[in-house]
């Protein structure tokens, strides 16, 4: 039975265990034993974990793959994916290795700028909040200089603050719109320590602002915070080769292939239903690799979607062509990553990551993961455009059923030899589990 609790976050951790099995778990011993089997038993790792969030019980483990062989800018990369899903990293690999082929994957860094703002309600004359505006904006500046310090002597920090009038939405709703340069960090917390200096000062400031009324001086702060929508911190991925080369070592030709390959993101530009899809895909991609390197997914799949909307209709983010003879596909998508702060010096497997892909600097990392989207929707689109997309992935999930009903390493073996030549269904898979077990009986 449910129920409430008082204090639960100032209880031990194996006292919150207790409370959580005893409350919700018909065998806690049971329940209580899976949680200390996903413990570190390395207890300075274990409590690192524990102090990442409140009131941890367990770790959660998903899979580090690793995709090798992409060719970014002549560069080779082995890129970490953390995901569950099976054809993932599969897939990934399979586009890596097709791009290799062909010249790799060429990539760019539009642009790096990211947003805060502060939100607040004023009543009174918009003349007179420009000019207290064009008056305390060089204070807001100098507030933030101990927080700004050290970021300006790498070259970042506060690039400019607007006061943008948003009356015609909600009635006195007026931000300060404020862009930043934060180099290799994520930089959510730079920015919302800013945008908070700001906040503070704008309002204090107000009170003693000789043209404004009494009334006029109360600025009625709503919030400061970071956007996550980061339309100018932006990446592009582009892979291309004549057309006949994409039906090298496939039994379609090229031009067929690009044919029915640019039909397929022709129609997620302009079918949301379809868009939707087409992009889960890439970010199946992107996803993997910035949960590998300990970035904020949330805050990169919030930035993305919100982009993909950004002409009114949900559309692809990636796009097609041939011209003269030349098939290319792109992507250009908003990354706001970091590779110093947060997770990325506190997380061994992240520090790892890092390692492993040559201590990127967040421009680098930008690039890696954007290849890592295209290569997914790349591997996606080849797939449904030919064979469908449940051969390869149904190849994938072989294993997890196999696991389900609890297959030995020679059932295992037998199996995946036997669906090399049969397609993959999950009671296929039960029908020739079963017969195999039948026949060792005997
Ligand atoms: C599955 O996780 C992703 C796909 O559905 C993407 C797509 O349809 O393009 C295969």
């Amino acid at each position: 039975m449910s129920k409430t609790i008082a204090g639960f976050s100032k209880l031990s951790k194996s006292k919150k265990i207790d409370w959580i099995v005893d409350t919700y778990f018909s065998n806690a011993e049971d329940a209580k034993a899976i949680l200390k089997q996903y413990w570190n038993t390395n207890d300075n790792l274990q409590q690192l974990h524990d102090e990442f969030i409140e009131n941890t019980i367990s770790n959660y483990y998903l899979p580090l793959g690793v995709a090798p062989n992409f060719l970014i800018n002549e560069t080779l990369y082995t890129i970490p994916m953390a995901i569950e899903e099976s054809s993932v990293v599969a897939a990934a690999s399979k586009a890596a290795k097709f791009w290799l082929e062909r010249g790799g994957f060429k990539t760019k860094v539009i642009s790096t700028t990211k947003i805060g703002q502060v939100h607040f309600i004023y009543k009174g004359d918009f003349e007179k909040l420009k000019q207290y505006f064009g008056y305390v904006k060089s204070k807001l500046i100098e507030d933030t200089e101990a927080i700004t310090k050290n970021m300006k002597k790498r070259g970042g920090g506060i690039l400019d603050i607007e006061l943008r009038d948003k009356t015609s939405d909600i009635d006195n709703y007026y931000q300060l719109h404020a862009s930043f340069e934060t180099l290799d960090a994520m930089g959510a917390n730079f920015i919302n320590s800013c945008l908070e200096q700001f906040a503070k000062t704008f309002k204090n400031e107000a009170l003693t602002f000789d043209l404004f009324s009494e009334s006029e001086q109360q600025i009625d702060i709503i919030m400061s915070i970071l956007s996550n929508y980061v339309p100018d911190c932006l990446v592009r991925a582009e892979v291309s080769c004549p057309v006949e080369e994409l039906g090298e070592g496939n039994n379609f030709s090229g031009k067929d292939f690009a044919n029915k390959f640019i039909q397929a993101v022709n129609i997620a530009e302009i079918e949301p239903y379809r868009a939707v899809t087409h992009n889960k895909g890439i970010m199946n991609g992107i996803d993997a690799v910035v949960l590998a390197t300990g970035n904020d997914f949330r805050a990169v799949e919030a930035g993305v979607h919100a982009y993909a909307s950004r002409k009114g209709r949900y559309s692809s983010l990636t796009h097609a062509k041939v011209e003269h003879g030349i098939f290319t596909f792109w992507m250009e998508i908003p990354l706001a990553l970091g590779t110093v702060g947060g997770l990325t010096g506190l997380h061994p497997l992240v520090k790892l990551a890092l390692e492993l892909l040559h201590k990127p600097s967040a421009k680098e990392l930008m690039q890696i993961v954007a290849v890592a989207g295209l290569a997914q929707n790349f591997a996606a689109l080849r797939s449904l455009t030919t064979t469908g997309i449940q051969q390869g992935h149904m190849k994938m999930h072989l294993m997890n059923i196999l696991n389900q009903f609890e297959a030995n390493a020679e059932e295992k073996l037998t199996l995946t030899e036997h669906f090399k030549n049969n397609t993959v269904t999950h009671s296929a898979v039960i029908e020739a589990l079963n017969k195999l077990r039948v026949s060792s009986e005997k």
